[in-house]
């Protein structure tokens, strides 16, 4: 609900306030942003500068209330009395006052071609101006969510040139700190918390894309703020260009926090009667800690930026031939991998890249998107007849963006390729097409849909694997142009399954998310590592908009050996796939599959749609009766001690009948042990042991009860870990980098 009375606008949305007022200087005080107040409250949020500062400078001569410097503000100008950092640049000062105010029943579409929050919600437009300039600022609701964005325009009668337009700027008191996610490829997500000081923290990308060297989510919490307690606020950019975050500290106390596209380079010519556009930016905030505003975000997420088609859709359990193949194989190969999916489980196949143009390594070919006859010969619509005949759905990789030089198309149209003043440099041997030029997006337009309308194709992976060398300006309208070709592409296409991409987790963004419901969030598939990158994603972004693949071991990218079955619990966390080389599995890797998918299948939608949290040591979903709680083991200690569960989210005076997933152990694993456990003494290297390994396995430890949810809330102890006294089923055998997964399920018989 918005409201507004004598200059005070009240925002409240499910679970938050935000209080704003303009003051009689005619500027926008931010008062609060928080958990539900009450209205009647609003003046204990007020602030009073009504002490001198000294050299500042005043507004009001000989008032010093009147002194911007101090004021907790929603938005600011430039070089008059207020200096701190700006969120607008337009190379001379500016000073906009408060002028009017809309509240919009419904929200409106962006009209240049951004992406933004959909569905329905509030929208309040507050107007300031000063001669030649209005700016827009809209707030919208969007459950527990709020958004903003700023419309500047130019009512003048020459040219101003946009520097810098944030999308939101917001003063927030009390001591914060800030935490970012940075990294790069296969190191997507590396969380990094530092207080706010009086220097400026920036998350900032400037690639051309949203990067997977800082992410534009981030989030600002009070320094004691734990999981389930504390003020977090969780914020989040619908954009997948440069994009800008800064926090810092005033003397007086106040975080000024923002919003936008990067600045740097960054320059946009508004013409006399035209408005500039920013994106969305979205914020929530709870006090019930980093857990509270999660739950919060993956709401807003799953319900105003997936796609409509997809939302709360189930996703297919997908194999893709990448990991495995690569750039080697033929129809053969293909259609005897998609039996084996088949049979394992497995509902989409999916063909990666290497199918069309000279494209046998990632020199070549890219752009030219007519199959490869060689090793295609019945192309595409022959293949995914054979595959849908199999009774599996079809899939197909692209990467529309980019060109190799040495490609048909490239040797066509070189001045399609997007480049600089300078002679071309590549990325991954490639450059991007100049997605600004018309021609360009009809191409891709045309080539992509042609493919997509002559086969039945069910689901599209949409890669791009270089960084940009357009800049300022261009870079904002390439992505402008990217929008507009997947609106073109996908729009009139809903139910095919878009999974966006960059290298991984380069674009992983609420931008490309608003196109296509899920996105490939690393390269980088070893559980280990998986386990960092998905759960540093769980604070903004919920577990069914990343695809979590079982690839092989040694993982191709840390040469770590894992176990399947960690491998196959850590992918449950996401939307699960398979990525390796079924013709190596051995039978006990295809049954443990097997029954990897089997489980995924029946709890589908709890492990995809449920609550997720993040617990002491692992996660947990919960959806209806159902919760599953996954516990993960780096390091096995000598002499463990005994280990408890804690679940979150059950109703504490229902009963549930609680137990683990029954694991199996791989015999080879325990090599000259083995005697310890079998009653023959064999040699670790030799073919009896080799053979047993490849077709038996042993039983690990399976616990089973029933308790009240405020039992298992309070902790379940856990059978006792593998402790150096030899094997027995009643304990648990981990090992290093073992896991496993509890299951929880609600009993009718309740306690009364
Ligand atoms: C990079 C992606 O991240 C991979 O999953 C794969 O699709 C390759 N590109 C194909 O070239």
């Amino acid at each position: 609900m918005i409201t507004h009375n004598n200059g005070l606008f009240a925002l409240q949305g499910d679970g938050f306030t935000c209080l704003l007022q303009v003051n009689r200087w005619k500027l926008l005080e931010q008062l609060y942003f928080g958990p539900t107040v009450d209205l009647s409250d609003w003046g204990a949020f007020a602030c009073n500068p009504g002490i001198g500062w000294g050299s500042s400078v005043l507004l009001e001569t000989g008032n010093n209330a009147s002194c911007p410097d101090a004021m907790p503000l929603a938005w600011s100008g430039s070089g008059r009395g207020d200096y701190r950092e700006s969120p607008l640049e337009i190379g001379v000062s500016t000073d906009l006052r408060y002028e009017s105010y809309e509240i919009l029943e419904k929200p409106r579409n962006m009209v240049c071609g951004l992406p933004c929050a959909s569905g329905q919600g509030e929208q309040l437009r507050i107007t300031m101006s000063q001669k030649g300039l209005k700016l827009h600022l809209y707030f919208g609701i969007f459950g527990g969510a709020m958004t903003r964005r700023t419309v500047l325009e130019n009512t003048g009668d020459s040219t101003v040139a946009i520097h810098k337009c944030m999308s939101f700027l917001m003063d927030l008191p009390g001591e914060l700190q800030m935490t970012t996610f940075d990294g790069g490829w296969i190191a997507e997500m590396r969380k990094h918390t530092a207080p706010i000081s009086e220097y400026r923290m920036v998350n900032e990308s400037t690639t051309g894309a949203s990067s997977n060297r800082h992410n534009p989510g981030f989030m600002l919490s009070e320094t004691d703020a734990t999981e389930d307690s504390g003020w977090v606020y969780g914020f989040n950019l619908i954009y997948s260009g440069n994009h800008y975050a800064a926090a810092q500290r005033s003397l007086q106390g106040f975080t000024r926090v923002m919003q936008g596209i990067s600045p740097d380079n960054f320059c946009w010519n508004l013409e006399a009667g035209e408005k500039f556009e920013t994106p969305e930016a979205v914020m929530t905030v709870s006090n019930r800690g980093f857990g509270g505003m999660s739950a919060i975000m993956h709401k807003f997420v799953l319900e105003h930026i997936i796609p409509a088609y997809w939302q709360y859709r189930e996703r297919p359990i997908l194999y893709n031939d990448w990991e495995g193949c690569m750039f080697d194989f033929n129809q053969r190969k293909l259609q005897s991998l998609a039996k084996q999916a088949k049979d394992l489980g497995c509902e989409l196949f999916v063909l990666d890249d290497g199918w069309f143009g000279a494209r046998d390594d990632d020199t070549a070919g890219l752009g030219d998107y007519h199959v490869n006859k060689k090793k295609l010969p019945q192309g595409i619509k022959g293949l995914s007849e054979r595959i849908n005949h199999m009774g599996m759905e079809f899939g197909l990789w692209f990467e529309p963006e980019a060109v190799n030089p040495d490609s048909d198309l490239y040797r066509a149209h070189p001045d399609w390729a997007l480049t600089d003043a300078f002679s071309p440099i590549t990325g991954r041997n490639e450059l991007l097409l100049d997605l600004t030029k018309p021609e360009v997006r009809d191409y891709i337009v045309d080539s992509i849909t042609n493919i997509l309308d002559n086969a039945n194709i069910s689901y599209v992976k949409w890669d791009m694997n270089r960084h940009s060398v357009a800049l300022g300006a261009k870079a904002h309208r390439y992505i402008l142009g990217l929008y507009e070709v997947l609106g073109r592409i996908f729009g009139p296409r809903p139910r095919i399954l878009l999974e966006t991409c960059s290298s991984g987790g380069n674009r992983f963004d609420l931008g490309m998310l608003c196109y296509g419901p899920q996105i490939w969030c690393s390269d980088n598939t070893d559980p280990i590592c998986r386990l960092e990158i998905q759960n540093n994603l769980s604070y903004l972004y919920p577990q069914s908009t990343f695809g979590a693949h079982v690839s092989a071991a040694p993982h191709a990218q840390t040469l770590r050996t894992t176990p399947l079955t960690t491998r196959g619990n850590v992918s449950f966390f996401g939307c699960l796939g398979y990525e390796l080389d079924l013709d190596r599995l051995l039978p006990v890797e295809q049954k443990e599959i097997k029954e990897q998918i089997a489980l995924y299948k029946k709890y589908r939608t709890v492990f995809q749609f449920g609550t997720f949290s993040r617990l002491k040591n692992g996660w947990q979903v919960q959806k209806g009766k159902t919760a599953i709680a996954g516990i993960f083991r780096k390091r096995m200690p000598a002499a463990p001690g005994y280990e408890q569960l804690r679940l979150k989210n059950l109703k504490s005076d229902k009963h549930y009948r609680f137990r683990n997933r029954a694991q199996e152990l791989r015999i080879g694993q325990f090599g000259g042990l083995v005697k310890h456990v079998l009653p023959v003494n064999l040699n670790p290297n030799g073919a009896i042991l080799r053979t047993a390994d490849r077709h038996m396995t042993m039983h690990d430890g399976v616990q089973e009860l029933t308790a009240s949810g405020a039992a298992l809330m309070n902790g379940v102890t856990l059978l006792p870990l593998f402790r150096g006294t030899g094997y027995h089923e009643h304990q648990r055998t981990l090992l290093d980098f073992g896991s496993e997964v509890y299951i929880a399920e609600e009993v009718s018989n309740d306690k009364s």
